[in-house]
């Protein structure tokens, strides 16, 4: 018992000098807990993110949009593999984070539950989602935990290609036609609060993070990082003539923060409880996908088992 107490003073005492927390280093099995579920749970919102947009590809207006679009959702990809393997280093397979997943136990972004009616939400998905994820993630390049700030800073650099194709989306349509007009306005009406949820309930309402904050993982509060969002985004609507759907919305001159009106909770709660407009859909894309890969993976597993035979016999 001795021996942990100290083991936790020295945990913690590095956190607080700004060291890395490396797999083989002794940490708090809480510490291991919380990052698994923190760290996978990214990794399943960077995999089932990719069906929305998937969605448009096919439908892109022009060979330049659907290249990049093709890009994006390959990064996508990516980020996923990148932060399964930043959870393995925590010792779970990532086997049984992926059953997590499809047996619903596990959470993924309550934004990725909303349906991209036309191409502006694949712009507005670009500049509004992924600018929040930019928010987040940059902060997170810089937590505690070695191989999870490093995941996050490979993320960021391909998230800002993401944001600058969809913010030139939204600029050319919000530019363009009455119809691209309104049907870019009407994609930011639909995205706007969604995306502000990404960023968590408010720190009072959150249970996770003023222990993540204490052990260095997060480096700014849900609140904190969510009005940074907003007060960088404003000025980006308004240089496109794009109206924010909030009316309650006003510069405070003294703060220097854009205030914002009520974030609608039940719907939050009601979306990441499974309850939102595609949360049925996405599983069952995310678990026909799973079925019809299993013939890869049992191929891939005699593969690799051939070199072991191979090498007993
Ligand atoms: N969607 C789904 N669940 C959410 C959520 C959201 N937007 N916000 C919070 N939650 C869940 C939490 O997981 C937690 O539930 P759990 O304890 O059962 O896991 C509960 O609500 C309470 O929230 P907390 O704020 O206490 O939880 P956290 O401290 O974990 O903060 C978070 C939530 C801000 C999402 C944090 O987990 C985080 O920063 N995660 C890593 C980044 C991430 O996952 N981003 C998702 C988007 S990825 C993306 O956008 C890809 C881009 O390329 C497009």
């Amino acid at each position: 018992m001795h021996d942990d107490v100290a083991n936790e003073s020295r945990f913690q005492e590095r956190i607080d000098s700004g060291e890395k927390i490396e797999p083989r280093d002794w940490m708090p099995e809480r510490f291991r807990h919380q990052l698994i579920r923190m760290i996978s749970q990214h990794a399943h919102s960077e995999i089932v993110g990719m069906l929305p947009e998937g969605n448009w590809i096919t439908r892109a207006p022009s060979l330049r949009r659907k290249m990049a679009l093709l890009a994006k959702v390959q990064d996508e990809a990516g980020h996923g593999l990148y932060l399964y393997s930043a959870a393995e280093t925590l010792g779970v397979s990532r086997e049984d984070l992926i059953d997590q997943l499809l047996d619903g136990s596990a959470k993924y972004s309550s934004i990725f539950n909303y349906p991209t009616l036309t191409w502006a939400d694949v712009g507005v998905i670009g500049w509004l989602v992924d600018g929040a994820a930019i928010v987040n993630q940059t902060m997170l390049a810089k937590s505690s935990y070695g191989p999870y700030a490093r995941a996050n800073l490979r993320i960021c650099k391909e998230e800002n290609f993401h944001k600058k194709q969809g913010f030139e989306i939204v600029a050319t349509l919000a530019a363009g036609t009455t119809e691209q007009r309104s049907m870019v306005q009407d994609a930011v009406d639909r995205w706007w609060w969604p995306s502000l949820m990404m960023f968590g309930p408010h720190d009072n309402d959150s249970p996770n993070t003023a222990e993540l904050m204490r052990w260095g993982v997060k480096r700014r509060s849900n609140d904190d990082l969510r009005q940074h969002f907003v007060n960088i985004t404003i000025p980006q609507a308004k240089a496109v003539g794009i109206t924010i759907p909030d009316p309650e919305l006003r510069y405070n001159e003294e703060s220097g923060d854009w205030e914002f009106g009520a974030i609608d909770w039940d719907e939050f709660y009601r979306v990441i409880k499974g309850n939102g407009p595609c949360n049925a859909e996405r599983m069952k894309a995310r678990r026909s996908a799973h079925d019809d890969g299993r013939w890869v993976r049992e191929a891939a597993a005699a593969y690799a088992s051939r070199d072991t035979v191979a090498a007993e016999e």
